[in-house]
């Protein structure tokens, strides 16, 4: 006899602390970990080294829907693979400029179509710890449990901060991560399609103050 395994929908805005929560109970749980945000980012990356404009919907939505995305789950240290039409862009992925461009990307609705269904079909036998926006919401509503994780927009901005500065990247300032954060919550939340936001059933977890293993054992115990 196999039980199915249950799907964690972890969701909140940029720099809650997702990715890293996310890994860790999905390694701790013996679970697969799906980036979903990594998705929309390599969306936008193919976007960036295309000859289309970003404005350009209907050449985006056929750009992306002969696109072949590969994930490769995180082993060992190994961080998570992301392979687009045979391209590893893991870590081109993470740059300013992709950043810049994933969320008016991943508000077109060719786009969520695509990466949703993928996203669904990964999951249809259960034992998925996934983040996103709209995974609780949208993607598996019916996910056993379902975390809003959020933390106030100046922690957020200085834990990116601490990201940048471990990838060797000093340019940016505190400010100006604090205005890209906001500017983005504000198009995550407003726009039409799945927008970012808790799920009515479920559970917030503000982060401020909290270290990671404090915020990995709150929800493993709510697993349990
Ligand atoms: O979590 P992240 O910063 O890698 O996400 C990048 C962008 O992708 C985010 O600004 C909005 C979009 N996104 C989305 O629309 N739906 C998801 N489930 C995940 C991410």
């Amino acid at each position: 006899l196999r039980v199915r395994q249950p799907i964690i929908a972890i969701d909140g805005p940029a720099g809650a602390g997702k990715s890293t929560v996310t890994r860790q109970v999905a390694l701790a749980l013996n679970l697969t970990y799906l980036d979903t945000g990594a998705m929309y980012r390599a969306m936008a990356w193919l976007v960036l080294h295309s000859d289309i404009a970003t404005e350009d919907e209907s050449a985006i939505a056929e750009l992306v829907s002969q696109a072949t995305l590969e994930f490769i789950p995180p082993r060992d240290q190994q961080p998570l693979q992301v392979i687009i039409n045979g391209e590893n862009v893991s870590q081109a992925i993470r740059t300013p400029e992709v950043t810049a461009l994933v969320s008016p990307i991943s508000a077109y609705a060719a786009v969520r179509e695509k990466l949703v269904t993928y996203q669904q079909e990964l999951g249809k036998l259960g034992g998925i710890v996934a983040e996103g926006r709209d995974i609780g919401t949208n993607v598996f509503p019916d996910a056993e449990v379902k975390i809003f994780l959020t933390a106030s927009v100046e922690e957020r901005a200085r834990r990116r901060l601490k990201d940048f500065q471990a990838q060797g990247e000093d340019n940016i300032s505190l400010q100006q991560l604090e205005k890209d954060i906001q500017q983005r919550d504000y198009q995550d939340t407003h726009r039409t399609l799945a927008p970012l936001r808790k799920a009515s059933d479920a559970i917030e977890l503000n982060t401020d103050g909290l270290t990671v293993e404090e915020v990995i054992n709150k929800i493993i115990h709510l697993v349990q």
